[in-house]
């Protein structure tokens, strides 16, 4: 049956699927969003340090373990720690992708609206207050906001049903160019501003006077969240690579790229909300009211929108991809479902999951969950609960149950060179473990 299995075409192909997996959502709205609330310069230093203990080390663990297992996250457990009771981590993982995307697939929908939506001129003129009133209007339409999510689901299960090298390394191949040019086209537009540099110097100088137990916790939450990492996408990803992959060098070129989109996004927004004095509202409020009328008042408004949200629209895309592959493998390894079935089922699934959180947004508005409406309250779940104890699980496993000799043995397939082996055991086997455990229950209290 192993011989079966799918396997990337080729290196590059391996790269930017993975790269569209971890940029996403996490990247254009969230890392700014987070910046902006936690000080600027001094989360921003702090994220790269996380980045480099924590998220690295982390992305190799789960490609180690997937191209080991050359199976799905349950099975991974399975296979490498039979008779125990440790699938149940996987299990974790697996539900934690169907709420991940249960929600990102409503929020995705949105984005296309827009993008449409500045194609037809119907943003054009507005200033915050109508735009408010506006995004109030299409995020509750309930219709409107159904369809665009049932629109961006179906187009994840197409690419999706598709295949490893056909469908989702293809499309990757497409879509990541295509994010990268719209993003320079942005970039380029919005730092010719005057008084840009004004935010960018804030972005970028670190006030360490801001940094503190909060700021540390968001950084570290970003950073799991924005790479894709603690719910078996980038483990699936991994049971796909040949036992040739260097994995330690994909893994620092996968971060730094995710990092560096990430920090290119901060450089368009941020310094535009500087330029235009804006009080950036928290929430996806950035997004859909604060960046539209800051478009608004430069010329070719339209475009420059449009292009923004279709790049939007791409990234959220190439992660969708990534979380419905995790519980297609699953099916298909385990219960020996077609991937055509499997995706099939379980993207309607989703979409049907993700109902009450679209409808949330409008005539449910006013049913809370805990104080949350209902997809604050998946979010909530996924983010701050179900994703990290998959992190911090993953990593257990590999250091402490399957051991960081048998994970250095699999690496040194690839990398005979990996130098730093027992420097990342060490961070496997101790700091990882502590500060997301540290976080985790310092995040509930
Ligand atoms: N990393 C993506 C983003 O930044 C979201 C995402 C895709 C994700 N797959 C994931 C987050 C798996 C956590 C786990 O938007």
């Amino acid at each position: 049956m192993a011989s079966q299995r799918e396997q990337w075409n080729s290196r590059t192909g391996f790269i930017l699927a993975t790269v569209g997996s971890a940029v996403g959502l996490g990247n254009v709205w969230r890392f700014p969003t987070v910046v902006v609330q936690s000080g600027g310069g001094a989360f921003v230093l702090l994220f790269l340090a996380i980045v480099l203990v924590i998220g690295v080390p982390a992305i190799i663990v789960e490609l180690t373990l997937g191209r080991r297992s050359q199976k799905n996250i349950l099975g991974t457990f399975l296979i490498l720690a039979p008779g125990t009771k440790w699938w149940v981590a996987g299990l974790f993982s697996l539900v934690a992708v169907f709420v991940i995307l249960s929600f990102y697939s409503v929020i995705a929908g949105w984005a296309a609206i827009y993008f449409v939506g500045s194609l037809l001129g119907i943003f054009s003129g507005l200033e915050t207050e109508g735009l408010t009133l506006l995004f109030g209007e299409i995020a509750g339409h309930g219709f409107l906001s159904l369809l665009a999510q049932g629109i961006f689901m179906l187009a994840t299960i197409i690419i999706v049903s598709t295949g490893i090298t056909g469908g989702i390394e293809r499309w990757s191949k497409f879509l990541m160019p295509g994010i990268i040019v719209i993003l320079f086209m942005l970039l380029g537009r919005t730092l010719l501003l005057e008084g840009a540099l004004e935010g960018v110097l804030w972005f970028l100088t670190p006030d360490l006077s801001q940094i503190n137990l909060d700021v540390a916790l968001s950084a570290v939450g970003q950073v799991f969240f924005s790479f894709s990492l603690g719910m078996g996408a980038i483990l699936t990803y991994g049971s796909y690579l040949s036992p040739r992959e260097n994995i330690p060098q994909s893994a620092i070129l996968i971060g730094f790229a995710d990092v560096a989109i990430a920090l290119l996004m901060g450089l368009i927004i941020i310094p535009a909300l500087f330029v235009f004095n804006v009080q950036p509202e928290v929430g996806p409020g950035i997004i859909f009211v604060t960046l539209p009328a800051i478009f608004n008042t430069i010329p070719g408004s339209m475009v420059w929108s449009a292009l923004f949200f279709l790049m939007l629209t791409f990234a959220a895309l190439t992660s969708a991809v990534s979380l419905l592959e995790v519980g297609v493998a699953y099916f298909m390894d385990a219960r020996k479902w077609s991937r055509r079935a499997a995706t099939v089922l379980l993207g309607s699934l989703i979409f049907l999951i993700g109902v009450p959180s679209n409808l949330s947004q409008g005539i449910w508005s006013n049913v809370l969950i805990f104080g949350r409406d209902f997809l604050d309250l998946m979010d909530f779940t996924a983010s701050s609960i179900l994703l990290p104890l998959g992190g911090f699980f993953t990593v257990i496993f590999l250091a402490w149950i399957w051991g960081t000799e048998n994970a250095l043995k699999e690496l040194n397939k690839g990398a005979s060179t990996f130098m730093w082996g027992s420097g990342w055991a060490f961070l496997v086997k101790y700091i990882i473990p502590v500060a997301i455990l540290y976080i985790f229950v310092s995040g509930m209290l």
